[in-house]
């Protein structure tokens, strides 16, 4: 491990940025010397994994700690289940591809999100009907105060959509160092998502199984969402709004073909696409940024945007919406310093 000085920092928006100080970490073992170093000690610390879910503004102060831990291990087996466990470094959908070929089920949903396996937690991952929480058995954390590991379970995780104790309660306080999760032998497929649900019972018989279902999410996710390689983005840019009962059925009066999924507790999740979209805003372009053409709301970088540009830009949208539909839309990338 080796500290780096004024590195720049790799992000799927593309935006300029970089550390003052930063280091990779190979092994969690070097965490705790790493931390009582005198040169560190009273260093401000950011972990950053691939970049896929943040908006960096500037040069982050103090030392920005990348952990490229690797590995991937079934656990032991649990009747028709096993227990895996990946080290934060690895990338989420390399872990979900050793899955598939190690003949686990579970993951398939969650094909090619980008960022990496530390990652996955703090924001509670989750496409076609499947977070990450509901595979989740537990984590390793380490304290950034003094590196000590801690194990969490689920409870404590405290995840929620898009969201967790590592995301909004203790932010910048725990590395996450590995993470295990419950796999099963037999597919149980999840098609909530009506769009993955035509296409898989349309595969033949030989192709219904996990690793159909994946290729299935992977043609639809590369059909919608921009290729950060070619159009960098950090997938959706905001949350999908849940609103009280009273204000889905009064918009839905004013607006018949609003988007929206009623959720467990009575309230509805209205989707912040379609918000966009009727906002105006899909295809979209403003200097630099824009929102997709083919979602509306996943937010793009055409050129050479600054994180204050995405900002701003994503201001304007937000007070678009509110204006026509009092909803005020949440960011969904982590703003970083
Ligand atoms: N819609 C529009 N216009 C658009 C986009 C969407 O009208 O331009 C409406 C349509 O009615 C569509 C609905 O919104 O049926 C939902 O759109 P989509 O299926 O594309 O999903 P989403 O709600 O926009 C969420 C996640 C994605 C995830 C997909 C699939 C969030 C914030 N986003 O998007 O996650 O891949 O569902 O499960 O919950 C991410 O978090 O970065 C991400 C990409």
């Amino acid at each position: 491990m080796t500290l780096r000085g004024h590195a720049a920092l790799v992000n799927t928006l593309g935006l300029p940025a970089s550390a003052q100080w930063y280091a990779a970490l190979d092994d969690i073992a070097q965490l705790p010397a790493l931390l009582a170093n005198p040169s560190v000690t009273n260093l401000p610390l950011t972990v950053l994994g691939e970049g896929s879910n943040v908006v960096l503004r500037a040069e982050l102060p103090g030392l920005v700690l990348r952990p490229q831990m690797r590995g991937m291990r079934i656990v032991e087996w649990r009747g028709s289940q096993a227990l895996i466990e990946c080290q934060a470094g690895e990338s989420w959908d390399a872990l979900v591809q050793w899955s598939l070929k190690q003949g686990l089920a579970g993951l398939e949903n969650l094909s090619l999100i980008p960022g990496s396996v530390g990652a996955a937690p703090v924001q509670n991952i989750g496409a076609y009907g499947v977070e990450l929480a509901d595979r989740f058995d537990s984590l390793i954390a380490c304290s950034l105060q003094n590196g000590k590991p801690r194990s969490f379970s689920p409870q404590e995780c405290a995840f929620a959509y898009r969201d967790s104790f590592f995301k909004s309660v203790e932010p910048g306080a725990w590395m996450i160092s590995s993470v295990r999760l419950l796999l099963d032998r037999d597919l149980a497929p999840v098609l909530g998502y009506a769009d993955l649900a035509s296409r898989y019972q349309a595969l033949p018989d030989e192709q219904r199984n996990a690793t159909g279902l994946r290729e299935l999410v992977c043609s639809l996710r590369r059909s919608k969402l921009p290729d950060p390689a070619l159009l960098p983005n950090a997938g959706s840019f905001f949350k999908n709004p849940v609103v009280p009962a009273e204000q889905y059925t009064s918009l839905q009066l004013r607006y018949p073909d609003l988007a929206a999924y009623p959720q467990a507790d009575g309230s509805y999740k209205l989707a912040a696409g379609w918000l966009i979209e009727r906002a105006g805003w899909k295809g979209k372009r403003v200097g630099n940024v824009g929102m997709h053409a083919q979602q509306a709301l996943v937010l793009v970088n055409y050129a050479e945007a600054t994180g204050a540009e995405v900002l701003a830009f994503a201001d304007l949208v937000r007070q678009s919406v509110a204006e026509m539909f009092d909803v005020v839309l949440e960011q969904e990338p982590i703003i970083l310093p």
